[in-house]
Formats: C-alpha cells, structure tokens, sequence
C-alpha cells in the first residue's frame, strides 16, 4: 500500500476503537516512512509551541495517542526529557518502545485515562482527535487529566475544524476552567494540502 492509499484509508476511517486499534496496528510498520514522504508536520509544531510556553523542559509531558512515537520525537527535539505515552494500538506502541523517546508507555482502554490531575504539566494529543480519529469527547478526557496551571496540547486537522461537534467540544473547555494561550494554523500534511490548527489551553488556577 503507497502512503497515499494508507491516508486514503484513515480518512476514510471510523472513531470507533476497535476499528481504530487494527487501523494502525496494520499501518505500524509503515507509518513512520509514509507520514514522513507526505510531509507530516503537525508534531514539529505541536513540540515547538509547547517548548515556548512550558520553559522547564525536564517537566513531565504525557504524549496521548502518542502512535509509532513521532510526537514523542518531535518533543524529545524540542529539548523535552521526560515524555510517557500511551495509545490504543499494540502495533504502534511496539513501534514506539524502539523509538527511544519515552520514559514509560502503556496501552489505553478507549475513553478511560487513569491520571491524576498534576502528574503531568501537559498532555500532549498530536493528530489523534479529529474527524475518522478519537471521537470529540477524547478531549474532554484529555483535559481532565490536567491540573491547575498545566496544559493541553491538541491539534485539529481542517476536517475537524469545520465540524461543529469537535469545536463545540473545544469551547465547553473554554467556558469551564481553561484559557486558550495560542492557536496556530499550519501545515498537517504537505501532500494533501491539509492544514491544522494546534491549540493550546491552560488550566485556570
Ligand atoms: C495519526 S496517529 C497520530 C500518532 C502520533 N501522535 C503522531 O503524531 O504521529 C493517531 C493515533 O491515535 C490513536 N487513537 C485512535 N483513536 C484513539 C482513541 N479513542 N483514544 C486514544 N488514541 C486513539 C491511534 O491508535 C493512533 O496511534
């Protein structure tokens, strides 16, 4: 299968977790080199934009969907030293381990993130919750891990950006108890023109 034909496949994709799982368990292999021929760039982005607004890059980052580990890469680049990640696909979390980039993985139960608040000073979902992704209430499970102070890291593709579940769900965090710090339209992935925007929000005291 060409890199084209893997995306075709995701975007086609349903949220559901079980689908999602043997999706990228199938794709673990090759995803690193087809996201990289395709000019993914949405990590790169997500990383620098959190090593400006969280200076003490020894503080621990949790990378949510972290996949075959190239949000993990891109943060550990960014100077970060203490990443953990975690995903629903077994495939992708084995691709993960040889990455290097991570202190602890663990494998995910679908809609459950076992996490108290204030372990981690931010969490980090690169390209996991969108259209054909996690459903849009993955971010409300993603914020409740995030305690007073620390942040959220979420990207949404143009998809997703258009789709008023996802943005109203990012507005319920915006009326309850976080404030959006940046927002940053870019490239996602070069080869199909798609763009994303990277959202980040902090946990009101
Ligand atoms: C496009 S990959 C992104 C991986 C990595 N963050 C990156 O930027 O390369 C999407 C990842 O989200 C995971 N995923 C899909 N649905 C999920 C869900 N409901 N909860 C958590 N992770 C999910 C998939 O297993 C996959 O590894």
């Amino acid at each position: 299968m060409s890199a084209e034909e893997a995306l075709d496949r995701v975007y086609a994709a349903s949220s559901d977790p079980t689908t999602q799982a043997e999706l990228y368990d199938d794709w673990a292999a090759s995803y690193d080199h087809d996201l990289e021929v395709s000019g993914y760039a949405t990590p790169g982005r997500i990383a620098e934009l959190l090593a400006e607004h969280l200076t003490d890059h020894d503080a621990p980052v949790l990378d949510f969907g972290c996949g075959s580990g190239m949000s993990g890469r891109a943060l550990a680049d960014a100077g970060f030293t203490t990443i953990d990640g975690t995903d629903l696909s077994t495939g992708m979390l084995e691709q993960a381990e040889h990455s290097g980039a991570y202190r602890r993985l663990w494998q995910l139960t679908a809609g459950q993130l076992d996490v108290s608040p204030g372990t981690y000073r931010a969490v980090v979902a690169c390209g996991v919750i969108s259209v054909g992704a996690a459903p849009a209430g993955t971010l409300t499970l993603v914020a409740s891990a995030v305690g007073p102070g620390d942040m959220v890291v979420v990207s949404f593709n143009d998809h997703t950006l258009e789709d008023d579940e996802y943005m109203a769900t990012l507005q319920a965090l915006l009326d309850d108890g976080f404030e959006q710090v940046a927002a940053e339209h870019g490239v996602h992935i070069a080869s199909r023109d798609m763009g994303s925007t990277v959202f980040l929000l902090r946990r009101r005291d």
